[in-house]
């Protein structure tokens, strides 16, 4: 059995694969190139499957994923090669909507703007840089899965928070123990929010979910936190709006292009809107978990076991 690891893990996955399975390849070796020629298994975190990997793919039987978003596969060319995905749906959520969370009040009461304006030794006359309070405010969460979830619980308790939330795959009894409205049509949703986060994949359904029109609806005073995918949004109206004064701020983890974004990116010249580099999962607890549980569906699978979550 040929295990090739095409990503960089916390050390206790690779340490399970290296206890159970005499040929594991790991992340940086030299061979690692050749993976498509035998590789029976691979495990990956952000790394790109094209169809042409795929295609090239000489014995692949599984592709064990970490993590929940899977738009960096192509999974229809997985699918036509029967060969199995399978990813780590769950594990990282606490970790995502702490993030969600905490860019949530970074932005709110401007912090990383003033610890850099301190460090510039810039004088700062405190009513022109005032901050917004979060209690009893309206939260919009699209998206009901499990880190949606686990972000609305979060502004709810810490904050007493107004939960509206969107998803139209998300069962009627959804959050039953949670206080909420549920918006069936988002043009309801927009100029209600004070804080807009996203909990969706990436699809052609959600593709720019958050476009110029929906931005241009919003509240001036709104905050939109983007922890999910680049591409939800459209960076474009965004930044304009952010400019403008047409939104408070704006707190992304998840980026159009690059993840970090290039030091080019015009919304890294903006003081409202606080950056992180996809860092949504880096947590020492989450990444352990996660690497862990990862290899132990790729082992599980190739030794003729059912996924525990499949994909494909
Ligand atoms: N920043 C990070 O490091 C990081 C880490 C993990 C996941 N993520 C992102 O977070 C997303 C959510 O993760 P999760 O674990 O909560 O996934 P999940 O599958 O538990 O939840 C996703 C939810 O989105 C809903 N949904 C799908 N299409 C929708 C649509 N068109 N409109 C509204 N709702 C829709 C689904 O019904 C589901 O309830 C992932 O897809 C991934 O893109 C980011």
């Amino acid at each position: 059995m040929k295990i090739y690891v095409l990503d960089a893990f916390e050390t206790s996955g690779i340490q399970y694969l290296k206890e159970r399975v005499p040929g594991v390849i790991p992340f940086g070796d030299p061979r690692a190139g050749r993976w498509h020629e035998d590789a029976d298994g691979i495990m990956i975190r952000g790394r790109q499957l094209s169809a042409d990997d795929f295609a090239k793919a000489k014995k692949l039987k599984v592709v064990s994923k970490q993590g929940v978003g899977i738009d960096n596969i192509a999974l229809d060319a997985a699918r036509a090669k029967g060969v199995i995905v399978c990813n780590t749906p769950g594990i990282n959520s606490d970790a995502v909507a702490e993030l969600a969370f905490g860019l949530t009040v970074a932005v709110a009461r401007r912090i990383p703007e003033f610890d850099r304006r301190i460090r510039a030794g810039e004088e700062i006359i405190r009513p022109r840089f005032l901050g917004t309070e979060m209690a009893g405010k309206a939260v919009g969460v699209i998206g009901m899965g499990n880190i949606g979830v686990r972000a609305a619980r979060l502004y709810h308790q810490a904050f007493g928070c107004r939960l509206l939330a969107y998803d139209p795959y998300a069962p009627a009894d959804a959050w039953a123990d949670l206080p909420h409205q549920r918006i069936a049509d988002l043009d309801e949703l927009w100029p209600q929010v004070d804080v807009l986060t996203l909990h969706v994949p990436l699809t052609d359904e959600t593709r720019y979910i958050v476009d110029r029109a929906a931005i241009g609806r919003m509240k001036r005073t709104a905050i939109v936190i983007n922890v999910s995918r680049g591409g939800l949004v459209d960076e474009t109206a965004l930044c304009e709006a952010l400019k403008e004064g047409r939104l408070f701020g704006a707190g992304l983890d998840a980026w159009e292009e690059g993840e970090p974004p290039q030091p080019g990116n015009p919304l890294l010249a903006l003081p409202n809107v606080v950056a992180t580099p996809h860092a949504g999962a880096g947590t020492h607890e989450t990444q352990a978990k996660s690497s862990l549980a990862a290899a132990r569906q790729l082992v599980h699978v190739l030794e003729g076991g059912e996924p525990f979550h499949r994909v494909v």
